[in-house]
């Protein structure tokens, strides 16, 4: 029987609760699954390194033996390529994430017509997650109980009091 690939791309700046609800889904469906990090010059300045954003990324998952942790740069679809791939996992929250999921969905299509855009949706506890709130909390000192694993709040609190420390401007959009 074919083996299934997916690639589960995004900026992970943190990991959150959301994300890992989608890979403990993706695991299942997938035969293997790559949590790839999008370095992403677009993106701005992100809050975590690349290797931070690893760390977290494999330390919530060492456990699932068919997920993989993983960086790339440039086009996904290159990526999916190199990795050999057939899929391609995303998650929608809202209908308000739908209309740019099918804009890159279609257009990744077009370059790699290979490989299908998979959407699966978080457990409705989630719907409102993301990293860009997180990190909005997070600044300004509410609870992220429930939202981040606690290894990534630990993470989240010492950056916070670090930036503050060095007045530097912290990224939340
Ligand atoms: O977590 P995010 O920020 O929603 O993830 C967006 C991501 C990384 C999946 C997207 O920006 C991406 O695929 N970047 C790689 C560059 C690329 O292939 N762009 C064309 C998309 S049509």
């Amino acid at each position: 029987m074919k083996q299934i690939a997916a690639i589960y791309p995004g900026s992970f700046d943190p990991v959150t609760n959301g994300h890992l609800d989608l890979i403990y889904r993706g695991c299942k469906l997938f035969d293997h699954l790559i949590v790839a990090i999008a370095q992403n010059p677009d993106k701005g300045g992100s809050l975590f390194s690349l290797g931070e954003r690893m760390e977290m990324l494999r330390a919530m998952t060492a456990e699932i033996d068919n997920v993989t942790v993983d960086a790339f740069e440039g086009l996904l679809m290159n990526y999916c390529i190199e990795k050999h791939a057939n899929a391609v996992l995303r998650g929608i929250r809202a209908v308000s994430d739908y209309e740019f999921e099918l804009q890159m969905a279609l257009m990744n299509r077009k370059m790699e017509p290979s490989v299908e855009t998979v959407f699966m949706m978080p457990a409705e506890k989630y719907s409102y997650l993301s990293s860009s709130i997180v990190r909005e909390i997070a600044v300004f000192g509410g609870p992220l109980n429930g939202l981040v694993p606690e290894l990534v709040e630990e993470h989240l609190r010492r950056r916070v009091a670090e930036k503050r420390a060095a007045a530097v401007e912290i990224p939340t959009k």
